[in-house]
């Protein structure tokens, strides 16, 4: 990778960041096309500082990430419509000193299902009430899908359903929703805790197509179960690509070399997966 006067510096800001795959996607994105720019980690807790050192720096773009997404949102000096209604920022853009926020979460989750179906106009039971469920709920419910909340406290799960005004289903009897499309938007089965998986097998449904967000491992026990039962399944690893693709758009008005960034997240989770 060359250096000199003119590289553009992007980063990810998070706390902790040590399993971020964020550089690796970026940096592979920047060689792939030729660009003069750099991508790094800084793990701080002080969101307004990090800001602040954005414009002193001329810092260009900015991945925003766990503790920060929801906080980021008063500091910014904008912030686009569907971010705002997430009430969570992913992604911020250096325009002369002028720092928009984005979800691109959102758009990565969207993308991802669009490889295997339209979700215009069919069910979807989206499990878990976090951040991630919230950006899924919200572009799904904006593309015309009928959305179903189903999560493990009520209390969150009845308010991300208000906020969308669609039908909140308490996880014991998320079995009896007829879903085209499930989705598991919570960390449950994520790497040291492979094995956990919140649902009962009368979720699935031959020929539903089922989703998960989590990437590590590819192949969760969630979406082993669901191809045991006949249902179509995506990883965890479209929404991570997708989302950063998106990201490489807003901060450089390209089109990201896709296979180049996918290629280099698989390699880099053979390596410390
Ligand atoms: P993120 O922003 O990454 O989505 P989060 O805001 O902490 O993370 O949300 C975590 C989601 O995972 C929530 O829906 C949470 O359920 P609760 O609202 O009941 O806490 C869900 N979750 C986490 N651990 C869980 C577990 N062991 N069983 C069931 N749901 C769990």
């Amino acid at each position: 990778m060359h250096i000199d006067q003119k590289t553009a510096l992007y980063g990810v800001v998070g706390y902790p960041l040590a399993h971020t795959l964020s550089p690796v996607m970026h940096n592979a994105a920047f060689l792939e096309t030729h660009m003069n720019a750099v991508y790094l980690a800084f793990e701080s807790q002080d969101i307004d500082g990090c800001l602040k050192g954005m414009k002193g720096l001329g810092i260009r773009g900015m991945s925003v990430t766990v503790p920060h997404k929801s906080e980021v949102i008063p500091l910014l000096d904008q912030v686009d419509d569907l971010a705002l209604s997430i009430g969570a920022v992913n992604t911020i853009v250096n325009r002369g000193g002028v720092l928009k926020g984005y979800n691109t979460d959102a758009m990565g989750a969207l993308k991802a299902i669009q490889e295997e179906t339209d979700p215009a106009g069919k069910t979807c039971l989206i499990i878990g009430a976090g951040g991630a469920a919230r950006a899924i709920a919200f572009i799904l419910k904006k593309h015309g899908t009928n959305v179903n909340i189903t999560n493990r406290s009520l209390t969150r799960g009845r308010a991300l359903a208000t906020a969308l005004k669609c039908p909140f289903i308490p996880l014991e009897e998320a079995g009896t929703i007829k879903a085209d499309i499930l989705i598991h938007a919570t960390s449950v089965g994520m790497y040291p805790f492979h094995e956990r998986c919140i649902v009962t097998p009368d979720m699935f449904q031959r020929g539903m197509i089922v989703m998960d967000i989590v990437y590590n491992p590819v192949q969760t026990r969630f979406l082993t179960l669901a191809a045991e039962r006949g249902c179509k399944t995506i990883d965890g690893l479209g929404m991570l690509v997708y989302q950063g693709v998106e990201q490489f758009r807003l901060w450089t008005g390209l089109d990201a070399p896709f296979d180049a960034m996918t290629n280099a997240l698989a390699d880099a989770m053979r390596r410390f997966g």
